[in-house]
């Protein structure tokens, strides 16, 4: 049995949602906060240690300024009123990626709902805000080259562990499980270190429609797959 860890999801599809029924965008992301509770629910049930969501891409600001307020808007909205309930329930709610560019009132609730959830210790809830893989490659790898140039460390001590010490994304179990909803088949610069040995779920459903059994199903696949780790299936086996 694969053991699970760390469950990650790419949350796509609500602005399909939100089309197919005639209602604005933002109607889909609203339903899309609710699908985020049932997730962190599940990931409870299934003992899970770590949850990730990828709420905010940096690529995301391309999108039209009044579907980026309402975002962060559904967002501050959700870490006032949940909260309380996050700290009842022994969960740690925390965020990476940018914190530069995220609006004032956001930031304030973040910092608030990281410090007030910080003792929890049944999920861990991450939320990938601003986030982009291949800027916090670069910005490891900048701030890296200063402490080499500086003579703080030697080229030749850069190594994985170095390297990931110093992405945004932190340093936590890497994700089992990646979860996509909407039926797209692709990473979207979610996760790239990490996800080098995870499992890839892809699941029609729309992300505002994605119900605990969705998430129950995904586990059940991951449970079936062999996990070889660049190792031979033989010798999985053997190992047991
Ligand atoms: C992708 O759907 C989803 C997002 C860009 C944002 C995800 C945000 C939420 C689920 C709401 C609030 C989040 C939290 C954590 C409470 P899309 O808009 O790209 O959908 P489309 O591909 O159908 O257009």
């Amino acid at each position: 049995m694969n053991q699970l860890t760390h469950v990650a999801i790419i949350m796509d599809g609500n602005g399909r949602w939100a089309t197919e029924r005639g209602m604005p965008r933002w109607k889909g992301h609203e339903a899309g906060a609710d699908a985020v509770r049932r997730a962190t629910k599940a990931a409870c049930r299934h003992e899970i240690s770590h949850l990730t969501l990828f709420a905010f891409s940096s690529e995301n600001w391309r999108r039209p300024a009044k579907e980026v307020h309402i975002l962060f808007s559904l967002l501050r909205r959700y870490l006032e009123s949940e909260t309380a309930a996050l700290v009842e329930k022994g969960i740690r709610l925390s965020a990476f990626g940018r914190r530069d560019r995220l609006p004032a009132a956001v930031l304030q609730s973040l910092l608030f709902a990281e410090e007030r959830t910080r003792g929890g210790e049944r999920l861990h809830l991450r939320l990938a805000l601003d986030y982009g893989a291949r800027h916090e490659f670069i910005e490891a790898a900048r701030s890296l080259a200063r402490e080499a140039a500086r003579g703080i460390i030697l080229p030749d001590q850069i190594d994985e562990d170095l390297f990931e010490k110093r992405l945004s994304s932190g340093v936590v179990p890497p994700p089992d499980l990646i979860i996509r909803t909407s039926g797209e088949r692709r990473l979207s610069n979610f996760l790239l270190w990490q996800a080098a040995y995870s499992e890839l779920y892809f699941c029609p459903r729309l992300w505002p429609d994605f119900e605990e059994r969705d998430f129950d199903k995904a586990v059940e696949d991951y449970a079936l797959r062999q996990r070889r780790f660049g190792s031979t299936r033989r010798a999985v086996c053997l190992a047991g």
